[in-house]
């Protein structure tokens, strides 16, 4: 039986931190034992919010995609791309902003609080406007079954099945609506109890040396009312817990609990143990990006390779499109 299509995006404006890899990357990385894969760095729509600072996305491309490899995303098995060098997708967003409504993209929310978000930016712009509709490409271009998203992108991926429902009926029959697949993000804010985000410099990166995440956990907010040893703590609204969840054995994460709330373990003892564990989980992860890193040649082969898999899927499609539309 054909394996059903997975398909998804990440666009490249800065360093890959802990909230993209256990917010995304290991879901991507586990969806590749079901899934025909395709993954592409979303650089034309990064060009959205930094069109200022084109440099930034240039630096972040390259080294996105060896943290994907690094985490166990296998070129392999899963197509690794680059949007923007498939100028199909450029075509596709063009047809397909003929047929979609402007209220549709008014509507969008994100477009609104990112509008607001982002306002430093200036991203009052027509391309930013048109982000859905971009997106809407990517997605059809590949005739992904499923989009693997946060829910944050869930307007976006409604847009793109209402733009793959109105080309049907206009033209033919092209597009299968593709599908969500909710990814579970797990509740890790950053050093400073805020959203992981490399614009309020909270962020853990998997690039990080020991040094360097051992003085961002040990800096960490804990719980805010514990501001003694001696006083019992919570973990429920402490930001380290969840990062214990994610890497402490389960024995150990039960003990902490218990022995938090009667003060019989202290923040700084805490830390250490959560320090020593992200540590060793990202090791392997690091020598990884380290052999990448010194080997760019076999880098650029793969995303080339990968490119050209998707490229022949791509004017494929085109080929489709253009006859419906008699163009
Ligand atoms: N908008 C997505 C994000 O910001 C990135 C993206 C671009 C994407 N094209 C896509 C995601 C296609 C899924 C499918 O995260
Ligand atoms: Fe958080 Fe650990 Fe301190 Fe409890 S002991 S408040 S879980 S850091």
């Amino acid at each position: 039986m054909k394996k059903k299509r997975v398909l998804s995006g990440m666009r490249p404006t800065g360093k890959t931190h802990l909230g993209h890899l256990h917010g995304i990357l290991e879901n991507w990385r586990d969806l590749q034992d079901e899934y025909e894969c395709f993954y592409f760095a979303a650089d034309w729509h990064a060009l959205t919010s930094e069109y200022k600072n084109t440099a930034l996305i240039k630096e972040s491309l390259t080294e996105m995609i060896i943290d994907w490899m690094s985490v166990g995303i296998d070129p392999q098995r899963s197509t690794l791309f680059v949007q923007s060098w498939i100028k199909e997708h450029a075509e596709l967003h063009l047809l397909l902003s003929m047929i979609t409504p402007l209220g549709w993209l008014e509507r969008n929310p994100t477009f609104k609080e990112q509008q607001e978000e982002l306002a430093e930016k200036e991203v009052n712009t027509y391309g930013f406007f048109g982000y859905p509709v971009l997106q809407a490409a990517d997605i059809l271009m590949y005739k992904g079954n499923y989009v693997p998203v946060g829910k944050d992108q869930l307007p976006h991926l409604e847009i793109t099945r209402e733009i793959a429902r109105r080309f049907n009926y206009l033209y033919q029959e092209v597009f299968p609506e593709p599908e969500a697949l909710l990814t579970e993000v797990p509740n890790l804010v950053g050093t400073d109890g805020r959203k992981m985000s490399k614009s309020y410099h909270n962020a853990i990166y998997l690039s990080d040396s020991d040094v360097e995440l051992a003085a961002k956990i040990e800096q960490m907010v804990t719980d805010p009312q514990r501001a003694y040893r001696k006083d019992p703590g919570d973990p429920d609204v402490c930001n380290l817990f969840p990062y214990h969840r994610i890497h402490t054995e389960a024995a150990v994460v039960a003990n902490i609990d218990t022995q938090c709330r009667c003060a019989g373990i202290g923040c700084r003892e805490c830390k250490q143990i959560l320090i020593k564990r992200v540590q060793e989980f990202l090791a392997p992860i690091q020598e990884k990006r380290q052999y990448y890193l010194t080997h760019r040649s076999e880098v650029e082969e793969i995303i080339q390779a990968g490119t050209g898999r998707a490229r022949k899927v791509s004017q494929h499609t085109m080929a489709e499109v253009r006859d419906a539309m008699r163009i």
